[in-house]
């Protein structure tokens, strides 16, 4: 297909996050120039089913004009100014006391950044901090787990278990640990129950903290479900199980609330849905429903005091960002939990949630299905090259990546996390536009399934199955 000119004068200028670089020098981009509802338009005037409110991050659509007239209306009074050196912003103030109100277990206060990687990168310096403020100074190893997904700074990128996110990077840092991804289709032994699983990892988790030395170890970070790693719901009774674990050796819970937050699961956390009692939590992309780059962290009283006995004897708590508490992403954030609360987005998710869960397991019996999960309004179809044996494909193939294009084709995006194709559209969906979404993956999954049996990269004999 012929490039436009705005493709080739991206070609030309810019870098892209995720993105083949080399690939990209040849295929160009998909140039989204306008957005509405759950629609995003491209240059061409084409319209896309946004499958994955962009980056998780648009629970509200692409067109939510409240969230525009607050950046506007704060833009005229104070378009910036900061909260360094004891300066603060009447509206981030009001921010700030509306995150604790609804925080998922008690929390003391808040540290505006503007990403989920800031907040990220900040907890493991509170952490560092804290355990020196406790006269631990060797309690300072952070364990995050394979497939985990905190960002890309330098500390976050560390805690992230994705090869591809150290590799030529000369990640990770010290003081990072990694333990199993409890993902139980994948890493369950034959027989084993999902809460067996459980108690399996958790086990696995005590073992490495005694190998280590619990007194090295200082906290623990997890997503409620893992996202980028594909969509990964907690087996039943992990989380209870892992939580025991820390507390006995007095290991801090840290809970990546960057996907879950606000909405996600059908509750306002997923720290409620699955029960943790986190000491520190961070968020950011509903947080603004991604209008504006802002994220938070939130961290216990234990956590607090130990950040003012610090300051007082260094002098000052050296850290923050220009941007910490910008007056316009404040603004924004809060006409967000606003509307949250005003269109009571919650009951809406919970409405919407047996539609879009009993829309992905339609796909469950399809011969390239391996595994179909979800919770509220995220979810993912899981492809396998064997249904049997679970036997992925080798990612050479770029099957995942071929769904995608397909699904462009029939106007849906959606995400290819390796084989495991993610589902997590804006909040405000409607019955009809989840629909919409699945007959459109489905065309998009029948092409793929056409495509690996034309290769034959799948048994042969397969009886195709239409994603009517
Ligand atoms: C769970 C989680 N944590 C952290 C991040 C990093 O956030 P950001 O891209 O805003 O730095 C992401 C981004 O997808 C995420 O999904």
């Amino acid at each position: 297909m012929a490039k436009t000119n705005s493709a080739n004068r991206d070609i030309a200028s810019t870098i892209h996050p995720y993105t083949n670089l080399k690939v990209h020098e040849s295929e160009g981009p998909l140039v989204i120039t306008e957005g509405d509802g759950v629609f995003v338009r491209d240059e061409d005037g084409k319209m896309y089913l946004e499958g994955l409110a962009g980056l998780w991050n648009a629970s509200l659509g692409f067109s939510e004009r409240r969230l525009a007239e607050a950046a506007y209306r704060q833009m005229l009074k104070l378009p910036f100014y900061h909260t360094f050196a004891h300066k603060s912003i009447d509206i981030g103030i009001e921010l700030a006391e509306k995150l604790l109100s609804i925080a998922p277990a008690p929390m003391s206060k808040v540290f505006f950044v503007n990403s989920g990687s800031e907040a990220n990168d900040t907890v493991v310096k509170l952490v560092w901090y804290y355990n020196n403020a406790a006269g631990r100074p060797r309690k300072k190893k952070i364990i995050s787990r394979t497939k985990a997904y905190h960002g890309v700074t330098v500390a976050s990128a560390s805690l992230t278990g994705l090869p591809n996110n150290h590799r030529d990077f000369d990640l990770p840092i010290a003081n990072i640990l990694h333990v199993e991804c409890p993902h139980f289709y994948r890493f369950g032994l034959p027989g084993e129950t999902e809460e067996a699983f459980a108690s399996r990892m958790a086990d696995l988790l005590e073992k490495r903290i005694l190998s280590e030395d619990p007194e090295t170890v200082a906290a623990m970070i997890a997503e409620p479900i893992m996202g980028a790693g594909g969509v990964l719901l907690p087996p039943a009774t992990y989380f209870e199980k892992i939580q025991a674990v820390l507390k006995k050796y007095e290991i801090l819970f840290i809970a990546d609330e960057v996907i879950c937050g606000f909405g996600r699961t059908g509750e306002m956390w997923g720290s409620t849905t699955y029960g943790l009692e986190p000491d520190m939590i961070t968020s950011a992309k509903g947080l603004s429903s991604g209008y504006l780059p802002i994220g938070a962290v939130m961290v216990s009283d234990a956590i607090y005091q130990s950040l003012v006995k610090q300051s007082e004897k260094i002098g000052m708590f050296s850290h923050g960002f220009t941007y910490s508490g910008h007056p316009v992403t404040s603004a924004v954030a809060l006409e967000t939990l606003k509307i949250y609360e005003q269109d009571d987005i919650l009951a809406h998710v919970r409405r919407m949630a047996p539609r879009m869960q009993a829309g992905l397991r339609r796909f469950a019996d399809h011969p390239l299905v391996g595994e179909v999960r979800g919770i509220g309004l995220i979810g993912a179809v899981e492809l396998v090259a064997d249904k049997p044996t679970r036997a992925s494909f080798a990612p050479s193939e770029a099957v995942g990546p071929f769904l995608i294009k397909r699904a462009h084709h029939h106007g849906v995006i959606l995400r290819a996390l390796g084989d495991s194709i993610a589902f997590c559209p804006p909040l405000i969906i409607k019955e009809a536009e989840i629909d919409l979404m699945f007959e459109r993956f489905a065309l998009a999954l029948d092409d793929t399934f056409a495509m690996v049996r034309e290769r034959g990269l799948v048994e042969s004999g397969l009886v195709p199955a239409l994603s009517k």
